[in-house]
Protein backbone atom coordinates (compact mmCIF):
# COMPACT_ATOMS: atom_id res chain seq x y z
CA UNK A 1 0.00 0.00 0.00
CA UNK A 2 1.36 3.22 -0.78
CA UNK A 3 2.14 6.50 2.04
CA UNK A 4 -0.75 8.15 0.71
CA UNK A 5 -3.62 5.43 0.49
CA UNK A 6 -2.56 4.25 3.96
CA UNK A 7 -2.94 7.67 5.43
CA UNK A 8 -5.92 7.89 3.93
CA UNK A 9 -7.47 4.54 5.48
CA UNK A 10 -5.81 5.36 8.51
CA UNK A 11 -7.49 8.83 8.77
CA UNK A 12 -11.26 8.01 7.10
CA UNK A 13 -11.85 7.38 10.97
CA UNK A 14 -11.03 10.79 12.21
CA UNK A 15 -13.12 12.44 9.50
CA UNK A 16 -16.32 13.88 10.79
CA UNK A 17 -19.70 14.20 8.95
CA UNK A 18 -21.47 16.62 9.64
CA UNK A 19 -18.97 19.11 11.85
CA UNK A 20 -18.71 22.46 10.01
CA UNK A 21 -15.55 23.83 10.70
CA UNK A 22 -14.96 25.71 8.08
CA UNK A 23 -17.31 28.62 7.27
CA UNK A 24 -19.01 29.16 4.11
CA UNK A 25 -22.68 28.65 5.67
CA UNK A 26 -25.39 26.97 4.00
CA UNK A 27 -23.22 23.99 3.05
CA UNK A 28 -24.60 20.08 2.38
CA UNK A 29 -24.94 18.36 6.18
CA UNK A 30 -22.32 15.79 4.94
CA UNK A 31 -19.97 18.25 3.60
CA UNK A 32 -20.10 16.41 -0.18
CA UNK A 33 -21.52 18.13 -3.10
CA UNK A 34 -25.32 19.10 -3.05
CA UNK A 35 -27.12 17.23 -6.07
CA UNK A 36 -25.79 18.71 -9.41
CA UNK A 37 -27.78 19.84 -11.79
CA UNK A 38 -24.66 20.60 -14.74
CA UNK A 39 -24.83 17.48 -15.99
CA UNK A 40 -27.58 18.99 -17.80
CA UNK A 41 -25.12 21.62 -19.42
CA UNK A 42 -25.16 21.25 -22.78
CA UNK A 43 -21.81 19.24 -24.24
CA UNK A 44 -20.42 18.84 -26.73
CA UNK A 45 -20.45 22.49 -28.89
CA UNK A 46 -17.72 23.87 -30.91
CA UNK A 47 -14.87 25.53 -28.62
CA UNK A 48 -15.89 29.19 -28.21
CA UNK A 49 -13.08 31.89 -28.29
CA UNK A 50 -12.84 34.18 -26.04
CA UNK A 51 -14.38 37.58 -26.23
CA UNK A 52 -11.47 39.90 -26.29
CA UNK A 53 -11.73 42.93 -24.05
CA UNK A 54 -12.00 45.86 -26.18
CA UNK A 55 -8.63 48.47 -26.24
CA UNK A 56 -9.82 51.91 -26.22
CA UNK A 57 -6.64 53.88 -25.76
CA UNK A 58 -6.07 56.54 -28.56
CA UNK A 59 -2.46 56.32 -28.22
CA UNK A 60 0.20 53.87 -29.39
CA UNK A 61 1.55 51.86 -26.45
CA UNK A 62 -1.61 51.77 -24.28
CA UNK A 63 -4.25 49.67 -23.36
CA UNK A 64 -7.19 50.78 -22.02
CA UNK A 65 -10.68 49.07 -20.52
CA UNK A 66 -13.33 49.03 -18.93
CA UNK A 67 -14.61 46.01 -16.36
CA UNK A 68 -17.75 45.82 -14.54
CA UNK A 69 -18.27 43.10 -11.90
CA UNK A 70 -21.81 42.47 -12.08
CA UNK A 71 -24.54 40.20 -11.49
CA UNK A 72 -25.95 37.92 -14.51
CA UNK A 73 -28.64 35.87 -15.62
CA UNK A 74 -27.31 32.88 -18.00
CA UNK A 75 -29.58 29.93 -19.36
CA UNK A 76 -26.58 27.48 -19.06
CA UNK A 77 -29.32 24.22 -18.06
CA UNK A 78 -32.32 23.78 -20.50
CA UNK A 79 -35.08 25.96 -19.34
CA UNK A 80 -33.38 27.37 -16.01
CA UNK A 81 -31.58 30.71 -15.21
CA UNK A 82 -28.58 30.53 -13.27
CA UNK A 83 -27.37 33.65 -11.23
CA UNK A 84 -23.90 34.26 -11.97
CA UNK A 85 -21.34 37.01 -10.95
CA UNK A 86 -19.76 38.04 -14.22
CA UNK A 87 -17.07 39.84 -15.60
CA UNK A 88 -18.61 42.72 -18.41
CA UNK A 89 -21.53 40.10 -18.93
CA UNK A 90 -19.57 37.70 -20.15
CA UNK A 91 -18.79 34.01 -19.44
CA UNK A 92 -15.84 33.14 -18.60
CA UNK A 93 -14.77 37.07 -18.65
CA UNK A 94 -13.14 39.30 -21.38
CA UNK A 95 -9.60 38.07 -22.55
CA UNK A 96 -7.16 40.98 -22.26
CA UNK A 97 -4.20 41.41 -24.87
CA UNK A 98 -1.58 43.52 -24.43
CA UNK A 99 1.92 43.81 -25.67
CA UNK A 100 4.89 44.05 -23.38
CA UNK A 101 5.99 48.06 -23.19
CA UNK A 102 2.13 48.90 -22.84
CA UNK A 103 0.74 51.11 -20.30
CA UNK A 104 -2.24 49.50 -18.96
CA UNK A 105 -5.20 51.30 -17.52
CA UNK A 106 -8.41 49.23 -16.33
CA UNK A 107 -10.98 50.75 -14.53
CA UNK A 108 -12.92 48.27 -12.48
CA UNK A 109 -16.89 49.20 -11.71
CA UNK A 110 -17.90 46.98 -8.72
CA UNK A 111 -21.48 46.19 -9.34
CA UNK A 112 -21.78 43.12 -7.10
CA UNK A 113 -23.17 43.36 -3.34
CA UNK A 114 -19.81 42.90 -1.84
CA UNK A 115 -16.58 44.48 -2.20
CA UNK A 116 -14.26 42.72 -5.02
CA UNK A 117 -10.95 43.48 -6.39
CA UNK A 118 -9.55 43.11 -9.68
CA UNK A 119 -5.79 40.96 -9.29
CA UNK A 120 -3.64 40.93 -12.04
CA UNK A 121 -2.45 36.80 -11.30
CA UNK A 122 1.37 36.92 -12.32
CA UNK A 123 2.13 39.85 -13.48
CA UNK A 124 4.77 42.20 -12.35
CA UNK A 125 2.97 45.44 -11.13
CA UNK A 126 3.26 48.00 -8.48
CA UNK A 127 1.64 46.11 -4.90
CA UNK A 128 -1.09 49.12 -4.42
CA UNK A 129 -2.08 48.50 -8.27
CA UNK A 130 -2.74 44.69 -7.81
CA UNK A 131 -5.98 44.22 -5.85
CA UNK A 132 -4.61 43.36 -2.69
CA UNK A 133 -7.66 42.23 -0.31
CA UNK A 134 -6.40 45.83 2.09
CA UNK A 135 -7.47 47.79 -1.41
CA UNK A 136 -11.32 46.53 -1.75
CA UNK A 137 -13.36 48.32 -3.80
CA UNK A 138 -16.77 48.83 -2.46
CA UNK A 139 -19.84 47.95 -3.57
CA UNK A 140 -20.80 50.85 -6.32
CA UNK A 141 -17.45 51.97 -6.29
CA UNK A 142 -15.11 51.90 -9.39
CA UNK A 143 -10.92 51.90 -8.97
CA UNK A 144 -8.61 52.84 -12.35
CA UNK A 145 -5.93 50.40 -12.01
CA UNK A 146 -2.80 51.23 -13.77
CA UNK A 147 0.85 49.77 -14.44
CA UNK A 148 3.27 49.28 -17.13
CA UNK A 149 4.08 45.27 -19.12
CA UNK A 150 7.84 45.69 -18.89
CA UNK A 151 10.09 43.75 -21.32
CA UNK A 152 10.09 39.82 -20.72
CA UNK A 153 6.77 40.21 -19.67
CA UNK A 154 5.11 38.07 -21.98
CA UNK A 155 3.04 35.27 -21.35
CA UNK A 156 0.09 33.89 -20.29
CA UNK A 157 -1.95 35.79 -17.35
CA UNK A 158 -5.43 35.77 -15.59
CA UNK A 159 -7.44 37.94 -13.59
CA UNK A 160 -9.92 37.36 -10.49
CA UNK A 161 -11.12 38.84 -7.80
CA UNK A 162 -8.95 38.76 -4.83
CA UNK A 163 -11.59 40.28 -1.52
CA UNK A 164 -11.07 39.47 2.03
CA UNK A 165 -12.50 36.17 2.62
CA UNK A 166 -14.74 35.83 -0.63
CA UNK A 167 -12.47 34.79 -3.89
CA UNK A 168 -13.40 31.73 -3.92
CA UNK A 169 -17.58 32.31 -3.92
CA UNK A 170 -16.42 35.17 -6.61
CA UNK A 171 -14.95 33.14 -8.54
CA UNK A 172 -16.98 30.08 -8.28
CA UNK A 173 -19.85 32.61 -9.62
CA UNK A 174 -17.78 33.40 -12.36
CA UNK A 175 -15.42 35.99 -12.14
CA UNK A 176 -12.01 34.89 -13.71
CA UNK A 177 -10.54 35.56 -17.14
CA UNK A 178 -6.71 35.26 -19.27
CA UNK A 179 -4.81 38.07 -19.50
CA UNK A 180 -2.68 38.02 -22.20
CA UNK A 181 0.64 39.75 -22.59
CA UNK A 182 2.42 39.45 -26.31
CA UNK A 183 6.27 40.02 -27.35
CA UNK A 184 7.55 41.56 -30.10
CA UNK A 185 9.69 39.03 -31.38
CA UNK A 186 7.73 35.88 -30.51
CA UNK A 187 9.41 32.76 -32.18
CA UNK A 188 6.03 30.89 -32.30
CA UNK A 189 4.05 33.49 -34.14
CA UNK A 190 3.96 31.88 -37.00
CA UNK A 191 1.53 28.90 -35.05
CA UNK A 192 -2.23 29.73 -34.76
CA UNK A 193 -3.25 29.89 -30.75
CA UNK A 194 -6.03 28.90 -29.06
CA UNK A 195 -6.72 30.01 -25.16
CA UNK A 196 -8.57 27.53 -23.18
CA UNK A 197 -9.53 28.72 -19.92
CA UNK A 198 -10.72 25.95 -17.57
CA UNK A 199 -12.82 26.84 -14.60
CA UNK A 200 -15.23 24.59 -11.88
CA UNK A 201 -18.63 25.25 -11.79
CA UNK A 202 -20.97 23.26 -9.44
CA UNK A 203 -24.72 23.86 -9.61
CA UNK A 204 -27.40 22.46 -7.23
CA UNK A 205 -30.63 20.92 -8.34
CA UNK A 206 -31.96 24.37 -9.57
CA UNK A 207 -29.56 25.08 -11.31
CA UNK A 208 -28.09 27.44 -8.57
CA UNK A 209 -24.09 28.46 -8.26
CA UNK A 210 -23.87 25.99 -4.61
CA UNK A 211 -22.31 27.42 -1.71
CA UNK A 212 -19.26 26.00 -0.49
CA UNK A 213 -19.77 23.53 2.49
CA UNK A 214 -17.32 22.02 5.23
CA UNK A 215 -15.49 19.45 3.02
CA UNK A 216 -14.60 22.01 0.59
CA UNK A 217 -13.60 24.47 2.88
CA UNK A 218 -10.82 21.31 3.93
CA UNK A 219 -9.85 19.67 0.34
CA UNK A 220 -11.26 22.69 -1.91
CA UNK A 221 -14.28 22.55 -3.61
CA UNK A 222 -15.67 19.39 -4.68
CA UNK A 223 -17.89 17.89 -7.46
CA UNK A 224 -17.24 20.61 -10.15
CA UNK A 225 -17.96 19.95 -13.33
CA UNK A 226 -15.23 21.36 -15.73
CA UNK A 227 -15.80 23.50 -18.34
CA UNK A 228 -12.98 25.02 -21.16
CA UNK A 229 -14.10 28.52 -22.39
CA UNK A 230 -17.21 28.46 -20.10
CA UNK A 231 -18.51 25.26 -22.58
CA UNK A 232 -18.82 21.65 -21.13
CA UNK A 233 -16.60 18.92 -23.52
CA UNK A 234 -16.23 21.31 -26.32
CA UNK A 235 -15.29 20.30 -29.57
CA UNK A 236 -11.95 21.91 -31.22
CA UNK A 237 -11.79 21.20 -34.79
CA UNK A 238 -8.03 21.22 -36.34
CA UNK A 239 -7.27 19.89 -39.85
CA UNK A 240 -4.79 16.70 -39.79
CA UNK A 241 -1.25 17.18 -38.95
CA UNK A 242 -2.09 21.26 -38.47
CA UNK A 243 0.33 21.81 -35.43
CA UNK A 244 -1.11 24.59 -32.57
CA UNK A 245 -0.31 26.41 -29.97
CA UNK A 246 -2.17 26.43 -26.61
CA UNK A 247 -2.63 28.38 -23.80
CA UNK A 248 -4.44 26.61 -21.10
CA UNK A 249 -5.02 28.20 -17.96
CA UNK A 250 -6.39 26.32 -14.72
CA UNK A 251 -8.80 28.90 -13.10
CA UNK A 252 -10.48 25.66 -11.12
CA UNK A 253 -10.75 26.19 -7.32
CA UNK A 254 -8.58 22.84 -6.21
CA UNK A 255 -8.39 20.66 -9.46
CA UNK A 256 -5.13 19.98 -10.36
CA UNK A 257 -5.34 19.37 -14.14
CA UNK A 258 -2.92 16.16 -14.78
CA UNK A 259 -3.50 16.78 -18.91
CA UNK A 260 -3.26 14.40 -21.51
CA UNK A 261 -4.16 14.07 -25.28
CA UNK A 262 -5.48 10.34 -26.19
CA UNK A 263 -3.07 9.66 -29.24
CA UNK A 264 -0.82 12.79 -29.18
CA UNK A 265 2.20 13.79 -27.33
CA UNK A 266 2.85 16.94 -25.94
CA UNK A 267 5.24 20.12 -26.48
CA UNK A 268 5.52 22.21 -22.93
CA UNK A 269 6.96 25.42 -24.59
CA UNK A 270 5.93 27.89 -21.39
CA UNK A 271 4.69 28.19 -17.79
CA UNK A 272 3.48 31.05 -15.65
CA UNK A 273 5.82 33.39 -16.55
CA UNK A 274 5.94 32.96 -20.52
CA UNK A 275 8.24 30.78 -23.08
CA UNK A 276 10.63 28.03 -21.78
CA UNK A 277 14.01 28.35 -23.01
CA UNK A 278 13.56 25.68 -25.58
CA UNK A 279 10.89 23.50 -26.16
CA UNK A 280 10.48 20.55 -23.91
CA UNK A 281 8.87 16.92 -25.44
CA UNK A 282 7.51 14.61 -26.18
CA UNK A 283 5.12 14.42 -22.88
CA UNK A 284 2.91 11.84 -22.21
CA UNK A 285 1.10 14.14 -19.76
CA UNK A 286 1.48 18.14 -18.16
CA UNK A 287 0.42 18.88 -14.47
CA UNK A 288 -1.07 21.99 -14.32
CA UNK A 289 -1.49 22.81 -10.29
CA UNK A 290 -4.68 25.50 -9.76
CA UNK A 291 -3.61 28.84 -10.73
CA UNK A 292 -0.83 27.73 -13.21
CA UNK A 293 -0.85 28.19 -16.46
CA UNK A 294 0.99 26.34 -19.62
CA UNK A 295 1.55 26.64 -23.55
CA UNK A 296 1.59 23.29 -25.37
CA UNK A 297 2.71 22.89 -28.76
CA UNK A 298 0.49 20.31 -30.18
CA UNK A 299 0.97 18.84 -33.53
CA UNK A 300 -2.67 16.79 -34.79
CA UNK A 301 -2.85 13.52 -36.19
CA UNK A 302 -2.78 13.33 -39.60
CA UNK A 303 -5.68 10.54 -39.49
CA UNK A 304 -9.39 12.75 -41.14
CA UNK A 305 -12.83 12.42 -39.46
CA UNK A 306 -10.86 11.22 -36.22
CA UNK A 307 -11.80 12.55 -32.56
CA UNK A 308 -9.23 12.24 -29.21
CA UNK A 309 -10.31 13.45 -25.95
CA UNK A 310 -7.91 16.07 -23.84
CA UNK A 311 -8.75 14.87 -20.42
CA UNK A 312 -7.62 15.47 -16.92
CA UNK A 313 -6.51 12.15 -15.56
CA UNK A 314 -6.56 11.09 -12.16
CA UNK A 315 -5.17 12.72 -9.37
CA UNK A 316 -4.81 12.72 -5.52
CA UNK A 317 -4.00 15.75 -3.48
CA UNK A 318 -5.04 14.40 -0.21
CA UNK A 319 -3.75 12.29 2.29
CA UNK A 320 -7.25 12.36 4.10
CA UNK A 321 -9.13 10.62 1.43
CA UNK A 322 -11.22 13.58 0.70
CA UNK A 323 -9.37 14.92 -2.19
CA UNK A 324 -9.25 12.43 -5.12
CA UNK A 325 -10.83 13.24 -8.35
CA UNK A 326 -11.66 10.93 -10.87
CA UNK A 327 -10.40 10.93 -14.57
CA UNK A 328 -12.08 13.69 -16.50
CA UNK A 329 -12.77 14.61 -19.92
CA UNK A 330 -12.24 18.46 -20.81
CA UNK A 331 -12.26 18.91 -24.82
CA UNK A 332 -12.45 16.78 -27.83
CA UNK A 333 -9.70 17.36 -31.03
CA UNK A 334 -11.82 16.56 -34.15
CA UNK A 335 -9.74 16.63 -37.44
CA UNK A 336 -11.04 17.70 -40.06
CA UNK A 337 -11.64 15.93 -43.84
CA UNK A 338 -8.74 18.32 -44.96
CA UNK A 339 -5.62 16.92 -46.70
CA UNK A 340 -2.84 17.14 -43.99
CA UNK A 341 -1.65 20.57 -43.49
CA UNK A 342 2.65 20.35 -43.74
CA UNK A 343 4.50 19.92 -40.50
CA UNK A 344 5.18 23.32 -39.23
CA UNK A 345 8.54 23.68 -37.53
CA UNK A 346 9.69 24.25 -33.79
CA UNK A 347 12.24 26.31 -33.71
CA UNK A 348 14.98 24.71 -31.24
CA UNK A 349 15.42 28.28 -28.71
CA UNK A 350 12.76 29.84 -27.84
CA UNK A 351 14.04 32.68 -25.27
CA UNK A 352 17.13 33.63 -23.40
CA UNK A 353 16.95 32.35 -19.58
CA UNK A 354 20.26 33.28 -18.17
CA UNK A 355 20.78 31.63 -14.52
CA UNK A 356 19.31 33.68 -12.05
CA UNK A 357 21.82 35.68 -9.12
CA UNK A 358 23.17 33.51 -6.40
CA UNK A 359 21.26 33.60 -3.94
CA UNK A 360 21.71 35.72 -0.58
CA UNK A 361 18.90 35.28 1.67
CA UNK A 362 17.19 32.13 2.57
CA UNK A 363 13.52 31.82 3.99
CA UNK A 364 11.46 28.73 5.82
CA UNK A 365 7.74 28.69 5.24
CA UNK A 366 6.11 25.60 6.95
CA UNK A 367 2.92 24.59 5.33
CA UNK A 368 1.04 23.70 8.68
CA UNK A 369 -2.29 22.12 9.86
CA UNK A 370 -4.41 21.48 12.21
CA UNK A 371 -7.54 19.17 12.83
CA UNK A 372 -7.97 16.31 10.83
CA UNK A 373 -10.90 14.88 8.12
CA UNK A 374 -13.07 17.66 7.22
CA UNK A 375 -12.39 19.80 10.58
CA UNK A 376 -8.50 20.25 8.83
CA UNK A 377 -7.73 23.70 8.50
CA UNK A 378 -3.79 25.13 6.86
CA UNK A 379 -2.36 28.02 8.04
CA UNK A 380 1.79 29.13 7.06
CA UNK A 381 4.08 29.09 9.95
CA UNK A 382 1.57 27.89 12.04
CA UNK A 383 -0.09 31.06 11.81
CA UNK A 384 -3.58 32.14 9.80
CA UNK A 385 -3.99 35.48 7.73
CA UNK A 386 -4.32 38.69 9.14
CA UNK A 387 -3.76 41.96 6.97
CA UNK A 388 -2.62 43.70 9.55
CA UNK A 389 0.63 42.04 10.66
CA UNK A 390 3.65 41.04 8.30
CA UNK A 391 4.87 37.73 8.00
CA UNK A 392 7.73 37.80 6.14
CA UNK A 393 10.18 40.70 4.82
CA UNK A 394 12.29 40.52 1.60
CA UNK A 395 14.52 43.81 0.64
CA UNK A 396 14.26 44.72 -3.13
CA UNK A 397 16.41 43.33 -5.31
CA UNK A 398 17.46 40.58 -3.68
CA UNK A 399 17.59 37.39 -4.76
CA UNK A 400 16.57 35.08 -2.22
CA UNK A 401 16.08 30.77 -1.84
CA UNK A 402 12.53 30.04 0.24
CA UNK A 403 12.66 26.67 1.23
CA UNK A 404 8.21 25.68 1.38
CA UNK A 405 7.73 22.47 3.39
CA UNK A 406 4.47 20.82 3.25
CA UNK A 407 4.00 19.63 6.61
CA UNK A 408 0.44 18.74 5.91
CA UNK A 409 -1.65 15.61 5.12
CA UNK A 410 -2.32 17.22 1.36
CA UNK A 411 -0.73 19.08 -1.94
CA UNK A 412 -1.04 22.75 -1.63
CA UNK A 413 -0.62 25.03 -5.00
CA UNK A 414 1.59 28.01 -3.32
CA UNK A 415 1.51 31.44 -4.88
CA UNK A 416 3.45 34.54 -4.42
CA UNK A 417 2.24 38.05 -6.06
CA UNK A 418 4.09 40.31 -7.61
CA UNK A 419 7.53 37.86 -9.59
CA UNK A 420 7.86 35.20 -11.25
CA UNK A 421 10.65 32.54 -9.54
CA UNK A 422 12.06 29.75 -10.66
CA UNK A 423 11.88 26.24 -9.36
CA UNK A 424 15.23 24.97 -8.02
CA UNK A 425 14.32 21.43 -6.35
CA UNK A 426 11.78 19.21 -4.50
CA UNK A 427 12.89 17.04 -1.56
CA UNK A 428 11.09 14.40 -0.64
CA UNK A 429 11.85 11.77 2.36
CA UNK A 430 15.51 12.40 1.99
CA UNK A 431 15.85 12.05 -2.01
CA UNK A 432 16.17 15.54 -3.63
CA UNK A 433 14.69 16.21 -7.27
CA UNK A 434 16.43 19.26 -9.18
CA UNK A 435 14.11 21.19 -11.52
CA UNK A 436 14.78 19.23 -14.97
CA UNK A 437 14.52 22.63 -16.88
CA UNK A 438 14.18 26.65 -16.64
CA UNK A 439 10.53 27.57 -15.63
CA UNK A 440 9.00 30.63 -14.44
CA UNK A 441 6.38 30.31 -12.05
CA UNK A 442 4.25 32.12 -9.89
CA UNK A 443 2.78 29.20 -8.51
CA UNK A 444 4.44 25.73 -7.37
CA UNK A 445 3.10 22.30 -6.32
CA UNK A 446 4.45 21.67 -3.07
CA UNK A 447 3.12 18.14 -2.47
CA UNK A 448 2.36 16.71 0.81
CA UNK A 449 5.40 15.63 2.56
CA UNK A 450 7.71 17.00 0.63
CA UNK A 451 9.72 20.92 0.12
CA UNK A 452 9.75 22.76 -2.48
CA UNK A 453 12.85 25.15 -2.56
CA UNK A 454 12.47 28.49 -5.04
CA UNK A 455 14.66 31.08 -6.27
CA UNK A 456 12.96 34.53 -5.82
CA UNK A 457 13.54 37.81 -6.86
CA UNK A 458 11.18 40.85 -5.85
CA UNK A 459 11.20 43.87 -7.17
CA UNK A 460 9.28 46.14 -6.34
CA UNK A 461 8.45 47.23 -2.89
CA UNK A 462 5.57 46.92 -1.05
CA UNK A 463 2.95 44.32 0.69
CA UNK A 464 2.55 40.97 -1.67
CA UNK A 465 0.49 38.16 -0.91
CA UNK A 466 2.24 34.65 -0.31
CA UNK A 467 -0.97 31.95 -0.55
CA UNK A 468 -2.53 28.82 -1.22
CA UNK A 469 -4.10 28.84 -4.60
CA UNK A 470 -6.92 26.37 -3.65
CA UNK A 471 -9.33 29.14 -2.89
CA UNK A 472 -11.20 27.79 -0.26
CA UNK A 473 -7.90 27.67 1.82
CA UNK A 474 -7.02 30.98 0.83
CA UNK A 475 -10.30 32.13 2.34
CA UNK A 476 -10.01 30.53 5.29
CA UNK A 477 -6.35 31.51 5.94
CA UNK A 478 -3.52 30.26 4.09
CA UNK A 479 -2.18 33.54 2.80
CA UNK A 480 1.02 35.55 4.63
CA UNK A 481 1.99 38.97 4.14
CA UNK A 482 5.18 39.49 2.76
CA UNK A 483 6.74 43.34 2.97
CA UNK A 484 9.15 43.46 0.24
CA UNK A 485 11.22 47.04 1.35
CA UNK A 486 12.93 49.47 -0.73
CU1 LIG B 1 -4.47 34.27 -8.29
CU2 LIG B 1 -3.39 35.90 -4.80
O1 LIG B 1 -3.97 35.09 -6.57
CU1 LIG C 1 -1.81 36.27 -7.72
CU1 LIG D 1 -3.93 24.66 0.27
Amino acid sequence: MKRREFLGAALAGAILPGCGGGGGGGGPMMGGPPAVASALLTAGQPLRALVPLANTATQAGRFEGALAASPASLGLVEGRATALWLYNGLFPGPVIEAREGDRVRLALANGLPIDTTAHWHGLPVPADQDGNPMDPVRPGATRLYEFDLPAGAAGTYWYHPHAHGTTAEQVARGLAAPFIVRAADDPLVHLPEVTMLVTGLRLDANAQVSASGPMDFAVGRQGEQLLVNGGRLPVHAMRPGATERWRILNATSARYLRLALDGHALTLVGTDGGLLAAPVGPLAEILVAPAQRVEVVVTASTSPNARFTLRAQRHAIDAMGMGTYAAEDLLTVATTNDPPAAPAALPGALRAMPAQAAATARKRLVLTQSGMGMMAAFGINGRLFDMNRVDLVSTAGETEDWDIVNDTLMDHPIHIHGTQFRLVARESRGVATPAPFAAWLDTVDVPSGATATIRVRQDRPGKRMVHCHILEHEDAGMMAVLEVRP
